[in-house]
């Protein structure tokens, strides 16, 4: 049988920025595309960002907030590398989207501001990447600013993440003192130039440093462990770059680490399977579906990420979740410049699948409909609702409702084992008033949402005696998600903690896999 070009699977490097809002994501994905070539203009991203979000009532969120809620793909091409950046949105409010996203690419860049650190979101998102082993790049962002001492900076990545950090560059001075970046590997300094201190291509291969920084560029090379590929692609080390995005300090050596390092598509699993994606049968998994930017149509776009085989427009896939088969005519393959149609995908690639509703975030696609992906989980929401009703005839449309926005993702549903009331859960606040937007917009469901009892949920595991004795003396607190499955709602992590204890034949997960 023939198998799928190895050439083609090594040559993808898909990833994600992972980072906290303002450290300066937007700004570095800009000039990575730049610099990848996929556009020619700085700002475009904005641009682009802002033309999109003209288009739907829901989105106004997005406008009057003036931040992104849905994630999408950017691919460029450099020196025979096809890279497939995912955006993950970046605001504090984030979503199960972002987490997700996490679970489609094999390695992620993390952007750290040099005068704040690691900052809370940072790390939750490093945690996400953590759970998978996805490996990391830094890139400590903004030298050309005042920053916080190097070694402080490097010391607080390794404490606060637990990781091996191996410095690759150093920047000579920052803020008014910034004189360029050392880069360890070449041993040149890339140097500002003009009054705009920008970098322009300069390089110093002979660069004479003020005696000041001898002694501490000797302790980065020296004083952190050596760059180690393998230590790198199991997720404990992570190599560090300086950079500045703004004035495009550190960009193309960011790009070649990647391409140099960044580990091309790595085998998925799929229960005690890895799936190689050398494996000649198309497969995929979906980690995201989107509403149509048309609220007149419900057609959305599932996005699902290509684990092996070749693609080819018009093929016919199964997804798991229908058991028949569908053909894709109409693929989105987000290809360089202008969205440009392409007929093939490879491993590692992303492919957007208009659909009615059939997508599931979760489901497997696969030409022969034999294997299933895990590890695509739900994450216990950290803050839970009441849905109240405005208009009491609308509990059909409701839960309709309910259930398509959970299948997209955008929130998850809880049905009590006691009481009418359907408990909406979310791991950010954006979530919700997305969810009261939508209801309104396109189910014309007018609903409000009160506070409930509980503080987070967790999904049972155990054998059926167990789970039964649990739940006869435990309904007030027990619900069943969309899928039917047992749902622990606790009043505060204390409470968790204490039926954990009492009940040591059950698990209370705060993942779900589907
Ligand atoms: P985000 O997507 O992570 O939220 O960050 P974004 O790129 O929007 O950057 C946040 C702010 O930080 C922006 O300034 C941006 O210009 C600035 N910034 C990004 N990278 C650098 C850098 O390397 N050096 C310096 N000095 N600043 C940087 P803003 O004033 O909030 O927005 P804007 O008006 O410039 O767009």
């Amino acid at each position: 049988m023939a198998q799928a070009n190895s050439d083609t699977t090594q040559s993808r490097r898909t990833f994600a920025i992972i980072s906290h809002p303002d450290a300066g994501k937007t700004t570095l994905t800009e000039k990575l595309l730049l610099t990848g070539g996929a556009i020619h203009l700085a700002g475009e991203v904005k641009a682009r960002g802002a033309a999109r979000r003209a288009r739907s009532d829901w989105m106004k969120i997005e406008q009057q907030r003036g931040i992104s809620v849905t994630s999408s793909v950017m691919t460029f091409e450099r020196d025979g590398i096809t890279f497939n950046l995912l955006d993950t949105p970046g605001h504090e409010d984030f979503s199960e989207d972002t987490y997700r996203t996490l679970t489609a690419v094999d390695s992620a860049i993390m952007v750290i501001d040099a005068a704040k650190g690691i900052e809370p979101q940072t790390r939750k998102l490093f945690e996400v990447c953590r759970l998978r082993s996805v490996p990391i790049i830094t890139f400590v962002n903004k030298v050309d600013r005042e920053g916080r001492p190097v070694f402080e900076l490097l010391d607080e990545i390794a404490d606060m993440l637990a990781l091996d950090v191996s410095p690759q560059a150093y920047p000579v001075g920052m803020g008014g003192q910034f004189e360029g970046i050392l880069d360890f590997e070449t041993g040149a300094v890339a140097r500002p130039e003009g009054p705009s201190k920008e970098f322009k291509g300069k390089r110093d291969e002979n660069p004479e440093l003020p005696e000041l920084f001898a002694e501490d560029i000797e302790l980065a090379q020296i004083g952190y462990p050596e760059f180690d590929l393998e230590a790198y692609r199991n997720g404990d080390l992570t190599p560090v770059y300086f950079g500045s995005a703004l004035k495009n300090f550190g960009v193309t050596e960011l790009i070649e680490a990647i391409a140099k390092y960044a580990p091309p598509p790595r085998p998925q699993p799929a229960g005690d399977e890895q799936i190689e994606p050398t494996r000649d049968e198309v497969t995929g998994f979906i980690f995201k579906v989107q509403a149509n930017m048309d609220p007149n149509h419900r057609d959305r776009i599932a996005f699902m990420r290509q684990v092996s085989g070749t693609f080819k427009r018009g093929m016919k896939l199964t997804p798991s979740g229908l058991g028949k088969p569908i053909s894709i005519h109409s693929p989105i393959l987000f290809f360089a410049q202008d969205r440009e149609v392409a007929d093939f995908a490879e491993p590692g690639d992303i492919i957007g699948i208009p659909n009615h509703g059939t997508l599931r975030v979760g489901d497997t696609l696969s030409e022969k409909n034999d294997i299933r992906f895990t590890g695509l989980p739900n994450f216990a929401p950290e803050i839970l609702r009441r849905v109240q009703l405005k208009d009491p005839t609308k509990t059909k449309q409701l839960r309709k409702a309910l259930d398509d926005l959970s299948e997209e993702g955008v929130i998850q549903v809880f049905y009590p084992e006691l009481g009418a009331q359907h408990i909406v859960g979310v791991v950010g606040q954006l979530q919700l008033e997305v969810l009261i937007s939508r209801l309104s917009a396109e189910y014309k469901v007018e609903a409000g949402l009160e506070a409930s009892p509980f503080a987070t949920a967790r999904w049972l595991k155990g054998d059926e005696k167990a789970l039964d004795e649990f739940e006869k003396y435990n309904r007030a607190n027990l619900a069943r998600d969309r899928d039917g499955d047992l749902v622990f709602m606790a009043k505060s992590p204390w409470d968790v903690s204490y039926q954990q204890e009492k009940n040591p034949d059950l698990t209370f997960s705060a993942t779900k896999e589907r």
